[in-house]
């Protein structure tokens, strides 16, 4: 069983090919990343025209990447939502008209479900993947934590699961963004900030975690706002100087203790709500899943306080990609999943889990 997955949900146009939903067999990602820089985030207008330009060829090259034919593939799987609205209309486009030209199934995967799937690739002869030795078991704990959304999910199987609770605001991968504007970090604030940390200290100042009422619900528009305050006072200033000229004021070492208090406390609120609802669910597997998986402190975080042992997936399949809707893919091929209309298919820009 090869499945096709194509993902363009925000501004990475991506195809992969994965097999019997474990075996890596293609993943190609082009980005328009440097397109959205000069703008410190992405412009939804520029990654939709981007995703037009790449896609064909992105999935042309994850063909030669596999060594496939279209007679090779069994079925496409294309990312429907969440997402913005003209980024994901050119992948269903796309997958809807090859679903129809070339005969295959087509299967609408949700883009944040497909984010867990990237654990379940073990086995590849791609160079350069580290991947998990086995797949994750059932009942399955996901921490998702991307750009758009900081979730924890309880799997009891595969298409059977609760959402425990969510973001009540801003995403944790957002934070990071955020706050690499504040101190001037490069867009994708998620790296620059990890990367500045390394030279600050975690412990330097203090920074509040939101206390709410719901055990797994979570927030970060305070914290956000505590590190824009902490920029502030580091410089003699009050809350009316503008953040755009707190750059240029800061010192590269208060950036950087800024950079490590906020992404310690960041990983900690996540990594304290994953360790509640491990003891109260007592899952078998605990996996990590979203952009900010990447993020090593987490890694180093949750492997150090969980009690039981945590496998990662590679940095390259945490951000946006095609092997991981090709996973999802898979599996709901196995599982006799419902096949979409490739004459109806619609997208869904606010799908949740
Ligand atoms: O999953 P993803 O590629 O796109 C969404 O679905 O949102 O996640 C992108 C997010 C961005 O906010 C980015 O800053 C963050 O993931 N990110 C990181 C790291 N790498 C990417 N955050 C923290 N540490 C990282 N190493
Ligand atoms: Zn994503």
């Amino acid at each position: 069983m090869k499945i096709l997955g194509i993902e363009s949900s925000c501004d990475e146009t991506a195809a992969g090919i994965v097999e019997d939903g474990r075996i890596l067999l293609a993943n190609v990602v082009a980005s328009s990343m440097e397109l959205h820089a000069q703008y410190g985030g992405v412009v939804p207008e520029i990654a939709a025209r981007s995703h037009i330009e790449a896609i064909i060829p992105t999935i042309q090259a994850a063909l030669t990447q596999a060594n496939c034919t279209w007679g090779d593939i069994d079925g496409i799987a294309v990312t429907y939502g969440a997402g913005l609205g003209g980024s994901l209309l050119i992948g269903t486009m796309t997958a809807r008209t090859l679903a129809i030209t070339k005969n295959k199934p087509l299967y609408a995967v949700n883009h944040v479900e497909g984010h867990v799937y990237a654990n379940f690739l073990t086995e590849t002869s791609l160079p350069g993947y580290t991947l998990p030795q086995k797949q994750p078991g059932f009942p399955l704990l996901a921490l998702i934590v991307s750009g758009g959304h900081s979730q924890l999910v309880l799997f009891r199987d595969h298409f059977d699961y609760t959402l425990l609770g969510q973001t009540r605001d801003d995403a944790i991968g957002e934070a990071f963004d955020k706050v690499a504007k504040i101190i001037g970090l490069p867009y994708p604030g998620g790296p620059s900030v990890s990367k500045k940390a390394l030279e600050g200290s975690p412990y330097a100042f203090t920074l509040p975690k939101a206390k709410l009422d719901d055990t797994y619900a979570f927030s970060f528009s305070g914290l956000k706002t505590a590190v824009l305050r902490l920029a502030q006072a580091q410089i003699g200033q009050d809350f009316t100087f503008p953040s755009t000229k707190l750059p240029e004021r800061l010192s590269e070492a208060q950036k950087a203790d800024i950079a490590a208090v906020f992404q310690r406390v960041a990983v900690e609120t996540v990594v304290d709500k994953t360790i509640l609802a491990y003891e109260e669910f007592r899952p078998k597997s605990v996996v990590i899943a979203g952009g900010v998986a990447a993020n090593e402190d987490l890694r180093r975080q949750l492997a150090e306080r969980l009690p039981i042992s945590i496998a990662y997936t590679d940095i390259k399949l945490c951000t946006d990609n095609g092997a991981m809707m090709a996973t999802l893919g898979c599996f709901k091929a196995l599982h006799n999943q419902p096949i979409a209309d490739p004459y109806s298919l619609g997208i869904s820009p606010n799908l949740s889990m």
